[in-house]
């Protein structure tokens, strides 16, 4: 039985959610919901939020000090369909005493597996060798062409060793990995999966044949990967960002890329997505993919479920199951 708090309670959506998610938001919620999944610009988002006492947002609308100052007063809480919250100015939104809810926990797995997929993606030139068969380029089997660079035993550096880089560390493990980390805090043992913690990124790079971002996109790690870092590491490394584009500078990884410095790049996320430096394109050594690192069935349905949960909670007066702000 639907709970009347939450049936009384009118929210909207930013975008269209997956079947299931969707249709309990209807049936549960006073929904106002985006049908045509139209993208919905800061006027248009103000306009539909009249009256809406809970928003659902996603990383797709950025929710600037601007926007959130000019939000109705009736808006109370801001729900994120995302673990990440780079696109909400929390501070403004601290300032005007609205709740802020993410989806952490729940797409932990799906991203430590793409965030494997991009290293070996890269690593074994999985988009090139696939290109080669579709295009019909695939002569014969050759001992000398599409030679990847082996992952199974190297050392692996992640940095932002929270729930998803320890995800990624246990995975890593299973390649028979050396793991190392470097984080705002070392962690206990019992969280850390036996990676060596590196206080200092500059003795950690030279030490990495493959690095992981999986870092919050912060004021401190913009740009973290840029030249002088990436000149510590080892010549032909390989890279992956399931992080946020912006903690990559293009320029430098560009560079690196086209001189092989570094071999390969799996990326998952851009500077300014859905646009990407045109220059990756022309880059057989990137593998590139379109932010879908928590692109899975069951994690979609369960980021969605945690954000209408975050609006329920917050419509019947119980616990935030994620609150951040
Ligand atoms: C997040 O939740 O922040 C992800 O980037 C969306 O996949």
């Amino acid at each position: 039985m639907t709970d009347p708090a939450t049936k009384s309670f009118r929210a909207m959506a930013t975008r269209l959610m997956p079947d299931a998610v969707e249709a309990r938001f209807r049936a549960d919620f006073d929904a106002v919901p985006n049908d045509d999944d139209a993208a919905l610009d800061a006027p248009a988002i103000l306009a539909r939020a009249e009256g809406c006492r809970g928003i659902v947002c996603s990383p797709t609308e950025p929710f600037d000090g601007e926007l959130i100052a000019r939000l109705p007063e009736s808006v109370e809480i801001l729900a994120t369909f995302s673990v990440g919250c780079d696109h909400i100015d929390l501070e403004a939104a601290r300032a005007r005493g609205l709740i802020v809810a993410n989806t952490p926990d729940v797409l932990t797995d799906a991203t430590a597996d793409a965030t494997m997929l991009c290293l070996l993606g890269a690593a074994r030139m999985a988009q090139q060798s696939e290109a080669v068969l579709r295009q019909g380029r695939w002569g014969r089997w050759s001992p000398r062409e599409m030679l990847g660079v082996h992952m199974s035993g190297k050392r692996l550096g992640i940095v932002g060793m929270g729930r998803i880089g320890q995800a990624v560390a246990r995975r890593a493990k299973g390649f028979g990995m050396r793991v190392m980390y470097h984080n705002r805090r070392e962690l206990p043992p019992e969280q850390a999966e036996g990676a060596a913690f590196h206080a200092d990124p500059a003795s950690l790079l030279p030490q990495c044949d493959f690095l992981a971002l999986t870092c919050p996109l912060t004021p401190e790690t913009h740009h973290w990967l840029d030249a002088a870092r990436i000149a510590l590491l080892p010549d032909g490394a390989v890279v992956a960002n399931t992080a946020r584009g912006p903690v990559v500078e293009d320029d430098a990884l560009i560079a690196a890329l086209q001189s092989g410095k570094i071999a390969a790049a799996g990326l998952d996320v851009f500077t300014g997505e859905p646009a990407l430096d045109p220059r990756y394109l022309d880059l057989e050594t990137a593998f590139l993919l379109p932010h879908i690192g928590s692109a899975t069935v069951e994690t979609r349905n369960a980021m969605g479920n945690r954000a209408l949960d975050n609006l329920a909670a917050h419509a019947t007066g119980a616990p935030y199951p994620s609150r951040v702000a």
